[in-house]
């Protein structure tokens, strides 16, 4: 009995710490709150809650509502992607891009954005799990703020893919990561504004 109410606390603590988030309101006020929109010139008005989660060596996987403050060592990633819609016509193809725009600081973030992941042919499957069908075109880079930095914040957004993405040039494998530009690349290549985002925070390691 005693046990069952323990595990209950626990549970029901660990939903409130790291409980996804429920609609698009909130969602869209966490990225506002954070300056996000007007930092990475992009226009942000979700259609669709776009689900981001961590695996973790044990355990089960930490899954992000917008703003949520992770240690790095939970972030090694490459976090899994799924979308909670029920407004959605298409199963995709989607993109889906990750920015820092704080590096190496949030005060002066000189060599921002710095890309973190950035891939294409994502399809939706039937319970809403995101699953690409090619690599990555930068893989997922795990969060590694440099020791004295401020949490930087970690944005994830979801494009639709446009006819031809899959032959863009612009960025490849070999592209440096830094001072990427999410809003002038997807001008370039006709992503449009994001359907969906969230972002987490993630500050040193306390080791480094
Ligand atoms: C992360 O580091 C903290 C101590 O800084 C430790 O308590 C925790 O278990 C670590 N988590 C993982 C997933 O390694
Ligand atoms: C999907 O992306 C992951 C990580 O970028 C990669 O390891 C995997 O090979 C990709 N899947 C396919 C079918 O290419
Ligand atoms: C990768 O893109 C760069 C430009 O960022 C270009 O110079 C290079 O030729 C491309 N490499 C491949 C293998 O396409
Ligand atoms: C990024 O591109 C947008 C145009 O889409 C531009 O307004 C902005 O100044 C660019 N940011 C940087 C840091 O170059």
């Amino acid at each position: 009995m005693q046990f069952k109410l323990a595990l209950c606390v626990v549970v029901s603590l660990a939903s409130l710490v790291f409980a996804q988030d429920r609609n698009l309101a909130t969602v869209k006020k966490a990225f506002t709150a954070a300056h996000i929109p007007s930092d990475i010139h992009i226009n942000f008005n979700p259609r669709v809650l776009f689900e981001v989660s961590f695996p973790q060596t044990s355990g089960p996987a930490i899954p992000v509502h917008a703003g949520l403050q992770l240690p790095r060592n939970a972030t090694a990633g490459p976090p899994r992607f799924s979308i909670r819609s029920n407004a959605l016509a298409t199963r995709g193809p989607f993109v889906v891009a990750t920015v820092d725009p704080d590096a190496p600081t949030p005060q002066t973030p000189t060599s921002a954005q710095i890309r973190h992941f950035l891939g294409g042919n994502f399809h939706l499957g039937p319970t809403g799990r995101l699953t690409n069908s090619t690599a990555a075109i930068s893989n997922f880079l795990q969060p590694t703020p440099p020791a004295g930095s401020d949490p930087h914040r970690y944005v994830f957004l979801l494009f639709e893919q446009p006819r031809g993405f899959n032959q863009q040039k612009l960025v490849n494998s070999t592209t440096s990561i830094a001072n990427f530009n999410i809003s002038s690349f997807a001008a370039a290549v006709g992503l449009g504004q994001p359907i969906g985002g969230t972002f987490i925070r993630v500050g040193p390691d306390p080791s480094a």
